[in-house]
């Protein structure tokens, strides 16, 4: 029955769908919390048009922390959360904002247990309408819903001893490629546990809505994170791109294939490709003293980051007119400001006061664009935050760990080498997995499992022959004829074979 209430609900959902073209992509990453195994705490960060219902990103609103009413809600297992955001960046050139925002879920409240009556796995999600108009494969166009969805697993992993933390990514809201030129995009991703970690193209609706298109004429190296466009294989129609990619983890050592990993991250940007008669060595270029793309810089307790990007066009007549940046929460960009004796050269100073809320790895990225809207490559590095009172737990006689010591901001975990798990008890002692208990279909049915340090054994029973995983029955070949011995030699009959005894 239709009651009061559903009304309410139906007329708040056509409110939500009024404004269309409005969704630049965005990601969402959980990591459980340091202390109470029932908490994880997601970091998102969302994408929108610069104008739109979602709130609109200025410079005020950065530099004064302003929260962002956002549109839409998460979808957790402890129901609806607002999807709002606080600025972190925006460009006018390119007519796009950008926020984060972190939610914390308790999961001793949550309403379903579990997605899969087995595991500990969960799923957050966000859905609405619509990206703008987007290219299909064939030239089709169409308005995309978007869907973004993690996956998290919150049980204790055998090598750590505590639940995952899923990696992190960053990108911008907008990619700008010029069609004729060949072009990379770059995901940068970070793992908090040192994972693998490997990317792909989301394929099913749950997690990437109706935008589930690979970009055309491109290749996606599932290993790095890169898209390279290659226009030998062929030139991007002009307009827009939608891209999903998810990002698995998976533990060192372990094959990664896709949809095995330990969770599942989204990222999702547009990709714009326009076409232009500069040539596509004319790019403008990041110089001077602009971090380099993979550094990563430490910050102590109290630290202050602080950097210059620089940035040099280099078409004749042209002149740098945005450095654009993907920030974490706080980090302030000031004015871009034209170096008075070389007007093709300009630059911006960055700086972040990191807050105890946000210890850990923060990925920043940047790129310049000129005044013929071309854009340098960007560039992406690590922040890392390691507090006030971080202490090196693992110099402390390696942090009473058995094996390895792995030294987190603010805390410290022991590690084990494959075929070992962690001591329930301790947490610090490594103990040989006893393989044959955990499964006893590891050997044929005749034969026996012997377990061994990091490893185990099959080895058949008397009277059969194989390698443990199958076993035959070992035919006495002297009893029934077939051995070829001389009539007075002794014939001895050994596993699969005979020996001849004169
Ligand atoms: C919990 O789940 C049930 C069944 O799906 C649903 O009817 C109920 O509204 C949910 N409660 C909350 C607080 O989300
Ligand atoms: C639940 O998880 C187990 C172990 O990962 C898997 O074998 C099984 O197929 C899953 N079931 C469903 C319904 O997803
Ligand atoms: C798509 O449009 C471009 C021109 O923008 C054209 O070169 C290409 O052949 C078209 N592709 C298809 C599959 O129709
Ligand atoms: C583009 O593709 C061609 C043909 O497959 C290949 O020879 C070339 O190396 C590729 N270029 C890049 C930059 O990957
Ligand atoms: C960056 O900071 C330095 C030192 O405070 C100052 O001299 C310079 O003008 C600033 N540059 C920009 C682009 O604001
Ligand atoms: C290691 O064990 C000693 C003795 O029990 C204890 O004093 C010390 O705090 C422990 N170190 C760590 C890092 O847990
Ligand atoms: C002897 O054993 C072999 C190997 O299993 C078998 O191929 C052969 O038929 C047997 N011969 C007799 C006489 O039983």
């Amino acid at each position: 029955m239709l009651g009061p209430s559903t009304v309410v609900f139906f007329t708040l959902l056509a409110a939500a769908s009024v404004e269309a073209s409005h969704f630049r992509g965005g990601t969402i990453s959980c990591t459980p919390d340091m202390d109470n195994m029932d908490l994880v705490h997601c970091n998102y960060r969302m994408g929108w048009r610069l104008s739109s219902n979602a709130g609109e990103c200025d410079q005020f609103a950065i530099d004064n922390n302003v929260l962002m009413g956002g549109e839409g809600t998460w979808d957790t297992p402890i129901g609806r959360v607002p999807a709002s955001f606080y600025c972190t960046d925006f460009s006018e050139q390119e007519d796009w904002q950008q926020g984060v925002n972190s939610l914390t879920v308790n999961l001793r409240d949550a309403n379903v247990t579990t997605t899969n009556g087995t595991t500990d796995t969960y799923t957050i999600s966000f859905d609405g309408c619509c990206w703008i108009t987007v290219i299909r494969p064939g030239n089709g166009t169409h308005d995309p819903d978007w869907q973004v969805t993690t996956q998290f697993d919150m049980s204790r992993r055998a090598d750590t001893g505590r639940p995952n933390s899923s990696p992190i990514t960053a990108s911008s809201a907008i990619y700008r490629v010029q069609s004729s030129c060949d072009d990379v995009i770059r995901i940068p991703t970070e793992d908090s546990d040192g994972d693998t970690v490997k990317c792909y193209y989301s394929s099913v609706f749950a997690e990437c809505g109706e935008a589930c298109d690979p970009l055309p004429f491109s290749q996606l190296n599932e290993d790095t994170c890169e898209i390279t466009y290659n226009t030998t294989h062929g030139e991007l129609t002009p307009g827009w791109y939608a891209i999903a990619l998810t990002i698995e983890d998976y533990p060192p050592g372990a094959a990664g294939t896709a949809g095995s990993g330990l969770s599942r991250v989204p990222v999702q940007f547009l990709v714009n490709a326009y076409t232009s008669n500069t040539p596509c060595s004319l790019k403008p270029q990041l110089v001077g003293r602009t971090p380099e793309a993979g550094d990563r810089v430490v910050i102590p307790a109290g630290g202050v980051y602080h950097a210059v990007l620089e940035a040099e066009a280099a078409s004749p007549g042209a002149s740098i007119v945005e450095i654009s940046t993907v920030s974490p929460h706080g980090m302030i960009k000031s004015d871009l400001v034209t170096d008075p004796d070389m007007p093709h050269r300009a630059s911006v100073n960055i700086t972040w006061s990191p807050t105890l809320a946000q210890l850990g790895q923060h990925i920043f990225c940047f790129r310049a664009q000129d005044s013929n809207m071309e854009n340098s490559d960007q560039r992406c590095m690590t922040l890392v935050y390691i507090g006030t009172h971080d202490v090196d737990e693992c110099m402390d006689n390696n942090g009473n760990c058995s094996h390895a010591c792995v030294n987190t901001a603010g805390s410290y975990h022991c590690a084990c080498p494959g075929g070992m798990v962690l001591s329930q008890e301790d947490n610090k002692e490594c103990e040989d997995i006893d393989e044959c208990a955990r499964n006893p279909e590891l050997c044929h049915d005749n034969a026996e499992c012997i377990n061994t340090y990091g490893s185990y054994i099959c080895e058949c029973d008397v009277g059969y022959v194989g390698d443990g995983t199958v076993c035959r029955i070992d035919v006495d070949e002297c009893a029934n004829g077939t051995h070829g011995c001389h009539e007075h030699a002794h014939c001895i009959d050994l596993p699969g074979s005979h020996e001849l005894h004169l």
